[in-house]
């Protein structure tokens, strides 16, 4: 087991050229492109967002009841300039005022991911200034710094988002040991699945938490499922297949199915799931403080039960706002700082990296 989780650590170790640690404040204009949303952001210092401009596309995907790749890119390219532009106003500041220009590089979708590197090389390329890539899930557990400015490493953190179920630990800034992860669909996916099923469009996630505020989350047992020996490791597969079985049995015998009630029980089964390996992780590590991030992070269900978890074993509770928790720039602008801090800047050759995994550069 003590083999297991050593070859499991996966230590984040910097992008191209070491350019020797730096000190003290910097103003870092962030970009983030990997998804559906467009972003850029002004962070000083790792904790103080100075803007955080975020121009939505979901409104475009919906229509095809997911995100749609091309579509993406190419509302990207259109957006990304201004969206920077207002970034830079609503700060006040100019692209001279930068001390370096941060990029998410992966993962995320490849030709989504492009158009944001492209944009943060030519930049900084332009203006002279350093270029930082950054990891998006290291982006989603920075989040937790923008508000919070107490917490520092070590913590535990569950990162729940649309791609990525992922239980970490949080040895030092840009040091993270990967506990466990989802074996199939991401938290999120299984979401916007279930929410797909039981007709309540994209994004799933806020959908399924507003119509279960009407039902009974007791209501339908869906499996809460293990994987054999890998007490931090997730799957929401079986959650997900089962929703579907009730829903076509139901319609096959004629019942009438109480989409509310569906919803409710799904998410508790869920976040049940989330919050029992969450808690044995804590109980293990004998850490006491504990934070989530990432699009499903800002489902109330999964914020109250882990708050009431972690207070009954003394465990301080992180979790960023809402618009901190689904995609944004100011988290990635958070992450920069730290690897601004190490001098771990990035060559003109950082490319894209949609399958880029945590610890991998
Ligand atoms: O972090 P995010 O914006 O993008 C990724 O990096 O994936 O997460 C988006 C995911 C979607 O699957 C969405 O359905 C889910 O987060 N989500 C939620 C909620 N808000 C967003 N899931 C559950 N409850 C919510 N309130
Ligand atoms: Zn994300």
């Amino acid at each position: 087991m003590a083999e297991e989780k050593q070859a499991d650590t996966e230590i984040l170790s910097g992008v191209g050229k070491m350019a020797g640690e730096k000190q003290g404040d910097a103003v870092i204009l962030a970009i983030e492109s990997s998804c559906d949303e467009t972003a850029a952001a002004v962070v000083r210092n790792g904790r103080e967002v100075l803007s955080n401009i975020i121009s939505s596309q979901i409104d475009l995907h919906t229509l095809y009841g997911g995100v749609v790749p091309e579509i993406a890119s190419r509302k990207h390219i259109e957006r990304i300039n201004q969206v920077i532009e207002e970034s830079l106003a609503e700060a006040g500041m100019a692209l001279e005022d930068m001390d370096a220009i941060a990029v998410t590089y992966g993962p995320g979708l490849v030709g989504a991911l492009l158009v944001g590197v492209a944009e943060a090389k030519a930049i900084a390329y332009a203006a002279g200034k350093p270029l930082i890539g950054v990891h998006h899930i290291e982006g989603h557990i920075s989040a937790n710094y923008i508000e919070n400015k107490e917490l520092k490493p070590p913590f535990l953190c569950l990162v729940v988002s649309g791609g990525h179920t992922h239980l970490v630990k949080v040895k030092d800034y840009g040091v993270y040991e990967i506990l466990g992860r989802t074996r199939d669909d991401a938290a999120g996916e299984a979401f916007d699945k279930v929410a797909r099923a039981i007709g309540l469009g994209y994004p799933g996630g806020p959908k399924i938490e507003k119509a279960a505020r009407e039902g009974n989350s007791r209501a339908i047992a869906f499996p809460r499922a293990k994987v054999a020996e890998h007490p931090y490791d997730f799957s929401f597969s079986g959650v997900k297949s089962a929703v579907l079985n009730y829903i076509n049995g139901s319609r096959m015998k004629n019942i009438p199915i109480v989409e509310a009630d569906i919803a409710a029980s799904f998410q508790q089964a869920v976040t049940d799931v989330l919050i029992e390996h969450a808690m044995a992780a804590a109980e293990e590590f004998q850490i006491d403080q504990f934070a989530i991030a990432g699009g499903v992070a800002s489902n109330q269900t999964l914020r109250s039960g882990m708050e009431v978890a972690c207070r009954e074993r003394g465990i301080k509770f992180y979790h960023p706002s809402q618009i901190f928790c689904t995609d944004n720039a100011a988290m990635i602008g958070a992450a920069a700082y730290y690897e601004y801090l190490a001098g771990k800047f990035a060559g003109w050759d950082l490319n894209a990296m949609p399958n880029l995994k945590l610890g991998e550069r």
